[in-house]
């Protein structure tokens, strides 16, 4: 792990960091401003945000900045190049997602596309936007968030969990064209995390042998993986489970394993809706 005023010297002056109200994102904030980068923190969720502005101000003394927009607005980028045109964005952590929990068919279409929207075309164009500025710096760092959850198929989050497999590959990718730039990039997989965004569908995580991580050595392991490795699994059991399932299994079987898993995780969202495409009663072995 770098000193503070190495990291200081390879990410500073700023970082923006999106998702910055709630979970890992707001911890993201609290970690990179102890180590003394003033922050950029972009949220939809105004009160949230200003009080966790307020809160970096105070506890670490570093300049934060509450940039409220929302990231599914196709302009978003007009507004975040005019807010930030004279900082210098040294690190970009694109944390903020939208997950939804249920049989792809029966999410209404707008909310899985406005989930292509929140992971992908955001990430995307904020890393365009401020890569090219780094790149010609010769610094800086840009992390892509991920999830256990997108390396294979994964039932009643399908189309959350394409959209995380796209985080990965765009940041294995960039890491390797960026190599020798001077800027980091990394591919950041969590598994599940004690965050609102987690208990917001109410799982039953005591259903299954499921390792559960706090946001705190979640985002440490991002932190400490920046510069090291194109993409990284936060905790040991995640990374025993992502062997399992990625190495060993055959990928049917692998897929399957997590689509039961999921069942018995949110057993009350893994119901067809009724109608002429309900679903079969039996589910092929
Ligand atoms: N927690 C886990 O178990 C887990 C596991 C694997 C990967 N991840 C990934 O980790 C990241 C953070 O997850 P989390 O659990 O910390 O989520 P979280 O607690 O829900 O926080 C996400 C924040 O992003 C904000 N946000 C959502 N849509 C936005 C938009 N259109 N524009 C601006 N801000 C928006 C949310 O606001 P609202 O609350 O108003 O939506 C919320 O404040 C996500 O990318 C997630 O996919 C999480």
């Amino acid at each position: 792990m770098p000193t503070t005023v190495a990291f200081h010297q390879r990410y500073g002056q700023w970082a923006l960091v999106t998702g910055a109200a709630s979970g890992l994102g707001k911890e993201f904030t609290n970690q990179l401003a102890a180590r003394q980068l003033n922050v950029v923190a972009v949220d939809i969720q105004l009160d949230k945000l200003q009080e966790q502005v307020s809160s970096l101000q105070q506890q670490y003394g570093v300049q934060a900045r509450a940039l409220v927009t929302d990231l599914a607005d196709p302009a978003f980028l007009e507004q975040v190049q005019r807010e930030t045109a004279e900082l210098e964005i040294g690190l970009v952590a694109n944390v903020a997602g939208l997950s939804s929990v249920g049989p792809l068919l029966d999410v209404p279409l707008e909310t899985l596309q406005r989930q292509i929207a929140i992971n992908c075309y955001a990430p995307l164009t904020l890393s365009h936007h401020f890569g090219r500025l780094m790149r010609d710096r010769g610094r800086g760092g840009i992390i892509f968030f991920s999830s256990a959850s997108a390396l294979q198929g994964t039932a009643l989050v399908t189309n959350y969990a394409a959209t995380k497999a796209y985080n990965l590959i765009l940041a294995e990718g960039l890491w390797d064209e960026l190599r020798g730039s001077g800027v980091d990039v990394l591919g950041f997989a969590p598994g599940a995390t004690n965050t609102p965004g987690f208990h917001h569908a109410q799982p039953r995580y005591t259903a299954i042998p499921m390792p559960y991580m706090e946001a705190a050595p979640t985002v440490a392991e991002a932190i400490a993986a920046l510069g090291r490795t194109p993409s990284h699994i936060a905790g040991r059991g995640n990374r025993a489970a992502a062997f399992l399932t990625t190495r060993i299994l055959p990928r049917k079987q692998a897929i399957k394993l997590f689509g039961d898993n999921m069942r018995k995780l949110y057993p009350h969202h893994a119901q067809h809706a009724p109608g002429k495409h309900a679903a079969p009663e039996k589910l092929e072995k």
